[in-house]
């Protein structure tokens, strides 16, 4: 059965719409409300309207839960367009990933929807719609996610940056999100480069102290070339995950490519002198967010060290059983003869550039859209993604965590992610272990990509 008819068939019974309430009727108690609504905000010199967000007139808020514990939202749009939000990286039940007509229905105008889930990883995650992708996460509807480990790691501070840039006018009206020029290569690049939606800011933490970085692209385009320009500092986890292999420090001439969807934590010693700065460079024109040592807190012990710093607890990942795997291919590449169409639902733009498995995804809620593979549930799974070509892919996959096997270019670490860069023409093995049911979207997190076809679906039973 298609999921068209699945979803429609039911939606028949109750109405689309009620199906999309369905959610909020049953809202539990105590759930937290987030607004997605319109909203202003001076970025540069001038206020910038038709932004989007959860409140008139500030980003996304970082949302914090807790490893375990159970994370209850009512999601309301007061949009004119429909959304559905997604919770990037969370292991969590299908029902409640947030990618409509696959798992809901899209949440229209006026309309809610409660999400209800349990993080069984602690770790840096985001948040964002998954319909109407490009118009509401290039106006601002990208946050951060922090769940905190079960027991306290021991940090002294921590500090959330969400990179992300904006495409403006010389009046800091916004230009379109994207060009179809753009869309059938590396994408349309924003002009005006944001840390947490500002130009350059600066963070300030106690002189010798030992800051947990959190560091999240949300970009619906751009790979950030990452290095801090001095203080200590270490990689302690990535794409949510504990880094568990000594992974070496980014620096200038060996910066850390940071794809959109990505996420690395840092643990940064600050110097000791008062009013240094470091700046966590990005390689890009514009200003650079920066950590400032500030004042010492009045009986404040000495200078933190790294190695006082306890490893992070682990996270509940399967381990792939290479032995008794089985593989899958997946090509991504341009659609087969030039432009396809799509249905232009959840803005899908109507036409094509992308595919996978020379499939063109050929909309959110058309006929006919099959999973790419289907995994048996428990077994590990490997997963060869190849990038036929020449513009760069960050390949996500929900509700399931992998790690690298091999690439054909590079020497990769075996880090736990959902999203991995296929660089130009590279071939990278992942496994997995497929123990999380459901039908689990995989796309090119370079939204034009996308939102072009670069989509699809495994399905876990
Ligand atoms: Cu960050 Cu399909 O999502
Ligand atoms: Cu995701
Ligand atoms: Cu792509």
């Amino acid at each position: 059965m298609f999921r068209r008819d699945l979803l429609f068939g039911g939606a028949a019974l109750l109405g689309a719409a009620g199906l999309a309430r369905l959610g909020s009727a049953m809202a539990p108690p105590g759930a937290q409300e987030l607004v997605i609504q319109p909203a202003t905000y001076q970025l540069r010199q001038q206020r910038t309207a038709g932004m989007v967000s959860l409140s008139p007139d500030a980003p996304p808020p970082v949302l914090y839960g807790r490893q375990g514990q159970e994370m209850r939202f009512t999601v309301r749009n007061t949009l004119d367009d429909y959304t559905a939000m997604h919770w990037h990286g969370l292991r969590i039940a299908n029902a409640m990933d947030g990618v409509p007509y696959l798992t809901q229905m899209p949440i229209g105008p006026d309309e809610g929807f409660a999400y209800a889930f349990t993080p069984p990883d602690a770790g840096t995650y985001w948040y964002h719609p998954h319909c109407m992708t490009m118009e509401q996460m290039a106006h601002g509807l990208t946050g951060v996610m922090v769940i905190a480990e079960a027991e306290d790691p021991g940090f002294d501070t921590e500090q959330v940056i969400n990179l992300r840039d904006f495409r403006l006018d010389a009046v800091d009206a916004f230009l379109p999100d994207y060009t179809a020029r753009g869309a059938a290569r590396g994408g349309t690049m924003g002009n005006v480069q944001t840390a947490n939606w500002r130009q350059g800011p600066v963070y300030d933490h106690g002189a010798g102290s030992l800051v947990r970085l959190r560091v999240v692209n949300t970009d619906t385009t751009r790979i950030y070339n990452l290095y801090l320009d001095g203080g200590t500092a270490r990689i302690i986890a990535w794409d949510g995950h504990p880094v568990t292999v000594e992974v070496p420090v980014p620096r200038a001439g060996a910066p850390l490519l940071l794809a959109p969807g990505q996420r690395v934590d840092l643990a940064v010693t600050m110097p000791v002198e008062e009013g240094r700065q470091l700046g966590l460079m990005a390689d890009l024109p514009g200003r650079p967010p920066r950590l400032m040592a500030g004042l010492r807190a009045v009986g404040s012990g000495p200078k933190r060290d790294m190695a006082e710093l306890k490893p992070l607890g682990r996270n509940p990942l399967s381990q792939p059983d290479l032995e008794r795997a089985e593989m899958h291919e997946f090509v991504f590449g341009w659609t087969p003869e030039g432009n396809a169409p799509n249905d232009g639902v959840c803005g899908t733009p109507g036409y094509s550039f992308w595919s996978i498995n020379r499939i063109p995804w050929p909309g959110d809620a058309a006929e006919g859209t099959g999973p790419l593979a289907v995994l048996e549930r428990g077994k590990t799974h490997v997963l060869r993604l190849r990038n036929e070509s020449p513009n760069l892919h960050p390949i996500h996959l929900h509700g399931l965590a992998f790690v690298p096997l091999r690439s054909s270019l590079r020497k990769l670490p075996p880090l736990w992610t959902d999203t991995m860069l296929l660089l130009k023409d590279e071939v990278i093995d992942i496994a997995l272990v497929a123990d999380n049911p459901g039908d689990w979207a995989f796309h090119c997190h370079v939204i034009e990509h996308q939102k072009t076809g670069l989509t699809g679906f495994l399905r876990v039973t």
